[in-house]
């Protein structure tokens, strides 16, 4: 990713910080009202996954200019989900929120290059996560090894 593309994700996530966990709630209100099937999957009390999504944007950007330093985390991250049998299609819809909450929150800031960069940078960690989850047999899904709260 170019240092141009880098700089508007970080001016972006800048913009968001000092309110990131209304910011995180808003994204999941977002999710489960486009697909209200997600809501079982995740625990009844949000907060704590709100705060982990968050830290995670964060060290992700922060990882910006060094993408692969973040693959392993990201292998075993995308492994976790796997056990969750989140697929592909779970990803777009992630993705695809994300970009419709930054666009509600940024307004004109959000601009097409910004959206470009956030859809590159969503692509490229729902990939590394997919390979990731590419090592999980199912006969390991099987044997557990899920997310633990
Ligand atoms: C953009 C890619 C994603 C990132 C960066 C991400 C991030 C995270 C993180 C950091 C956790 C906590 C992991 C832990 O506690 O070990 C988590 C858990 C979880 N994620 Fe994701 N996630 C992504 C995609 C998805 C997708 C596509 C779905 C499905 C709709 C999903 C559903 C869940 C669920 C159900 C949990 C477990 C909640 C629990 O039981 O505590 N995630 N995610």
């Amino acid at each position: 990713m170019e240092p141009g593309a880098r700089r508007l994700i970080r001016e972006n996530f800048d913009a968001i910080a000092p309110r990131a966990v209304v910011f995180g709630a808003d994204f999941y209100h977002r999710l489960f009202e486009a697909a209200p099937h997600l809501r079982t999957r995740f625990p009844p009390e949000l907060a704590p996954q709100i705060r982990k999504l968050v830290e995670t944007l964060s060290t992700l950007i922060s990882h910006l200019a060094a993408p692969t330093a973040m693959r392993e985390e990201l292998h075993r991250l995308g492994a976790r989900h796997a056990h969750l049998h989140i697929g592909a299609d779970d990803y777009d819809l992630v993705s695809a929120t994300m970009i419709e909450t930054l666009r509600a929150w940024l307004g004109p800031a959000f601009t097409p290059a910004c959206e470009a960069a956030w859809t590159d940078t969503l692509s490229h960690v729902s990939k590394v996560m997919l390979d990731g989850a590419g090592s999980v047999t199912p006969q390991r899904r099987e044997a557990g090894g899920p997310i633990r709260r």
